[in-house]
């Protein structure tokens, strides 16, 4: 009987895709998947620490453990991600949680034989956490993805902007980009084994490079990713709207297979939030930006993340969140509820929101968001999309799913064999979650 690894993931793309790192090796040591958490001799849980509630629901996983372990007391149970980044947080869950073999850094993943190697012989938590070597990206590292079609590749690591109510820089450390030479590398191995779309990741892409004097910057590398063979379409996540450039715009709409769509998290509709947020952009500015690009990009959609109940937001601050919203008329929104993290410029802020007030508001710009993202799919009815077909519907087994090219979900009735092919679907019942169509013609080309 072979040996089993389990991984849950918390939080970003970021961490989904160094889930898939951590079971490409534990694939090479031998191990090979499950679902059940009881069947798992290594069981990972990777975390998330942005918000306040992802760091409860961790602490709630873990708790149920014990028994676990007390049955199987081979079994390895590991913790990472950005939760144990924090120092005080690793120790703490090696004290309270002594049933946890190792917890280690978001860098380490390379290192995970030789850490349960340790933990068997210890018969205490192995920690490791600390950067080795400056925190230099390790590269080949084995990736084991689950879908064939899609795929994410990190083209950075780390954050430098310090957004005021952001954990991230902490955790994740410093700006660090990867070399073109091993992303365009990366790329066409992924365009060799059939893979169609690929996502570019970092917590800022658009400032990709200026830690690498001499690279190219986002714009030139989109322009090379989008010459790789096999590959049909190409995303990208996060875009700070600071550093989004206006060569970045021109590469979006010259390049075939960058897709029309351009996530742009504004936080807040206020001057004056932004400036306390460390946001180093103005709503003038934000607006000015979405203006150039919904300009020059025909048919782009932007979507944003929207923090409400900053500390010290006023009615009227949250009244030019909501103004803002309208006029850019965001495609979706996600939305969130201030949460205050430990060690940042903002948990020190003296004027923290109550959740009585902080909460309302949440709701009110919740609704208007879903309202705009309903209006804007109605605005599609009887459009012919080009979709990427990703299979066979969750929820309906006679119908596909796929995505737009503005990413947005498409139902419609096809033949399983389509999964992985670009068709072209008439949009004939579009809802607020997701487009139901028919299918009216096969792209030829694949
Ligand atoms: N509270 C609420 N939301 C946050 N985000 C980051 N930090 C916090 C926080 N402390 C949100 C931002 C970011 C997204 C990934 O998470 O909107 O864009
Ligand atoms: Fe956090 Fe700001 Fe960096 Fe995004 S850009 S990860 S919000 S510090």
């Amino acid at each position: 009987m072979s040996k089993k690894y389990m991984i849950k993931t918390w939080g970003c793309q970021m961490n989904e895709h160094d889930s898939e790192k951590i079971a490409g090796v534990a694939r090479s040591l031998g191990y090979q998947a499950t679902n059940e958490e009881k069947e798992a001799d290594l069981l990972v849980f990777n975390t998330c620490c942005v918000r306040e509630h992802a760091e409860v629901k961790v602490y709630g996983n873990l708790g149920r453990l014990r028994p676990l372990k007390e049955k199987n007391p081979d079994m390895i149970i590991a913790v990472c991600g950005c939760m144990t980044q924090q120092r005080e947080v690793a120790e703490h869950i090696a004290r309270r949680y002594p049933f946890v073999d190792i917890v280690f850094g978001t860098n380490k993943i390379h290192k995970l034989a030789e850490m349960i190697a340790n933990a068997r012989i210890a018969g205490n938590t192995v920690l490791d956490i600390e950067e080795d070597d400056g925190g230099k990206i390790v590269e080949g590292i084995p990736v084991e993805r689950e879908d064939g079609i899609r795929a994410w590749v990190a083209v950075m690591h780390g954050c430098d902007n310090f957004c005021s109510y952001c954990i991230v820089p902490f955790v994740r450390g410093r700006e660090k980009s990867r070399r073109k030479a091993d992303i365009l590398n990366e790329v066409e191995e992924l365009g060799k084994k059939g893979y169609k779309e690929v996502t570019l990741l970092g917590q800022n892409v658009n400032s990709y490079g200026k830690d690498l004097p001499g690279e190219v910057d986002f714009a030139a590398l989109l322009r090379e990713v989008d010459r790789v063979e096999g590959i049909e379409r190409i995303r990208f996540v996060t875009s700070h709207p600071k550093d989004l450039s206006e060569e970045l715009i021109y590469a979006i709409r010259d390049c075939e297979k960058v897709c029309e769509h351009v996530h742009l998290p504004v936080q807040a509709g206020s001057n004056r939030v932004l400036d306390r947020m460390n946001r180093k952009y103005t709503r003038e500015r934000y607006l000015d930006l979405v203006d150039r690009i919904k300009n020059v990009i025909p048919g782009v959609s932007i979507t944003t993340d929207i923090i409400v109940g900053f500390p010290g937001e006023t009615e009227e601050d949250f009244e030019q969140t909501l103004d803002l919203v309208k006029a850019v008329r965001f495609d979706s929104a996600f939305t969130f509820l201030y949460s205050q993290r430990k060690g940042t410029p903002a948990e020190r802020m003296k004027d923290q929101i109550p959740y009585e007030i902080k909460h309302p508001r949440f709701l009110k710009l919740l609704e208007l968001t879903q309202q705009i993202t309903a209006e804007n799919n109605l605005l599609l009815k009887d459009s012919v999309e080009e979709v990427l077909v990703e299979g066979i519907s969750k929820n309906d087994p006679e119908r596909l799913t796929g995505r737009t090219r503005t990413n947005k979900l498409v139902h419609f009735k096809g033949a399983p064999e389509l999964t992985g092919k670009l068709v072209k679907v008439k949009i004939t019942d579009p809802q607020k979650w997701s487009l139901y169509g028919e299918m009216v013609d096969r792209e030829v080309e694949n």
